[in-house]
Order: structure tokens, then sequence, then C-alpha cells
């Protein structure tokens, strides 16, 4: 039994398209819940926060303290949680910790890379009426050395495509396709009935997700997929500049910060 927020994602498919974006913490999910469908606590926060080497580092521990964080500064949106790397091993497992994860940080649903390979656990989380959200394409867990877009050879195109029906067929409300040529992500979404969220997946899909420190300057992460809206960096830097001077020539604190 889907709940009334994903029944209202279910019903975008081709429609108007769905806005997301990454929060890892309160203050940004605040500004994001005004504007988006769906906020994803990602496990790119082990690179983008904690300079980490792959997402494969993040604990299920990490994971559920920014998402309680990130629950606090949601009101309106889905609220997405990844199931961190080995969490989801076998299907008891995945329900154990899929179970500790909604019910310490109350998101609505979860997220799990992959396809066939991890059909059977994802259609038992669906019987016991988790809300799964899919991932496809690039899948940042199990990719070794750099990160390369997929779709390439048609034998990795057939399984991507079958990995996306597999998971629809499966009951998953919505899935992320990552880094995929164009044509594919336009033959994905044209042939499941769920909606497909792209993140270099192109415009063919209904939906778009960037990890929102890319998206305001605030990482260093540059590929061809993220387009800059901001650079917060700049901003900090301005404003750190600032406070050290008014330190150093005793301009701050001034009367009216002191008591
Ligand atoms: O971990 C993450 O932030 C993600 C998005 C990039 C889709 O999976």
């Amino acid at each position: 039994m889907k709940n009334r927020k994903i029944r209202e994602i279910l019903k975008r498919k081709n429609k108007k398209p769905i806005v997301c974006l990454t929060a890892y913490s309160k203050t940004i999910a605040e500004i994001l819940d005004k504007y988006c469908d769906i906020v994803l606590v990602g496990d790119s926060l082990g690179m983008v926060l904690y300079g980490m080497e792959s997402t494969r580092e993040v604990t299920l521990d990490m994971i559920i303290n920014h998402a309680k964080s990130v629950k606090k500064g949601i009101s309106k949106s889905i609220l997405v949680v990844d199931m961190p790397y080995q969490t989801y091993k076998n299907k008891k497992e995945a329900y154990k910790n899929a179970k500790k994860i909604i019910k310490l940080t109350k998101c609505d649903a979860l997220k799990l890379e992959g396809g066939k390979k991890i059909i059977n656990v994802i259609k038992y989380l669906i019987k016991k009426n988790i809300h799964v959200m899919g991932h496809v394409g690039l899948l940042p867990q199990s990719e070794r050395g750099k990160f390369k877009f997929k779709g390439r050879s048609s034998v990795e195109r057939k399984r991507i495509i079958e990995d996306a029906r597999l998971l629809s067929n499966a009951g998953v409300f919505a899935i992320v396709i990552e880094c995929v040529e164009e044509s594919l992500a336009k033959i994905i979404s044209k042939s499941i009935p769920i909606p497909t969220i792209g993140i270099g997946a192109s415009k063919h899909c209904d939906g778009q997700i960037l990890v929102t420190d890319d998206l305001v300057g605030l990482s260093n992460f540059t590929p061809k997929f993220i387009k800059r809206y901001s650079n917060i960096k700049k901003i900090i830097n301005k404003s750190v500049l600032r406070f050290r001077h008014d330190v150093i020539n005793k301009k701050f604190p001034s009367r009216r910060n002191i008591y």
C-alpha cells in the first residue's frame, strides 16, 4: 500500500517534471523542502562531506545521523535515504537495517543501488511495505576506479534496461538513472510506467536530481552533467576574509556584539 506522497509522485510520470536534490543537514533541507518533490540523503555524503575515497565507507550510523538532521527540516517533500554499501547483502539483513533507518529517521522511502543482482532483496522490502526507490546505470557503490558514463556497449545497455524493467515490475516507485547515454535514458523512461529521475541522464527522464553541494558550487566536483547555479565557496571565502580582517584590526566584536 503506497502512501499519499508516493502516489502523487507516481502520477507525475510523463507529466510535470519531478525536482529532487540531496541534503545532509537540517539547514539545507529547510531550503530544499520549499522547492523539491524529493529530498535524498545520499551516501554521496561520504565523498562530499567526509572526503572519503568512495561511498563504500559510509556506515549505517552515519546515514542515520544525517537523515535525522534532514528530517527536522522537511515538512512536505518525500524524504528518501540511501541504504549504505553492504547493508542489504541479503533479505534478512536488508530488512533489519531498513527497519532501523525508517524507525530512527522517519523517512518515507529507501534507495538501493542495482537491479537484477538485488531484485529478491527489493521484492522482499516491498512485500514488507517499505517504499523503495531504484538506482540503475552508474552505481557508485559497485564502481571501481574513475566514474564513467554507462551505455557504451549493447551488452551494457541491455543489462541496464533489464535492471530498470525488473525494478519497475518489483514495485519500486521511481528509479534514479545515473550517468547513461541519452538514448538509453530515453528508452528506459519510455518503457517503464514509473517515474525516472536522471542524474547525467538527459532531459528524457521524468525528473532530475543533483547533489546540492555541486549545484551551489561548494564541491570541487565538475563533471559535464552538473550545472553550477551559484558559487557559495566564493561567498564563504569573502566572508571569512572579512572576519579575519575585522578580528586582526579589532573591529569585531563591536559595541553591538557585546553584552
Ligand atoms: O548518493 C547520492 O547522492 C545519490 C544521487 C547522486 C542520486 O545517489
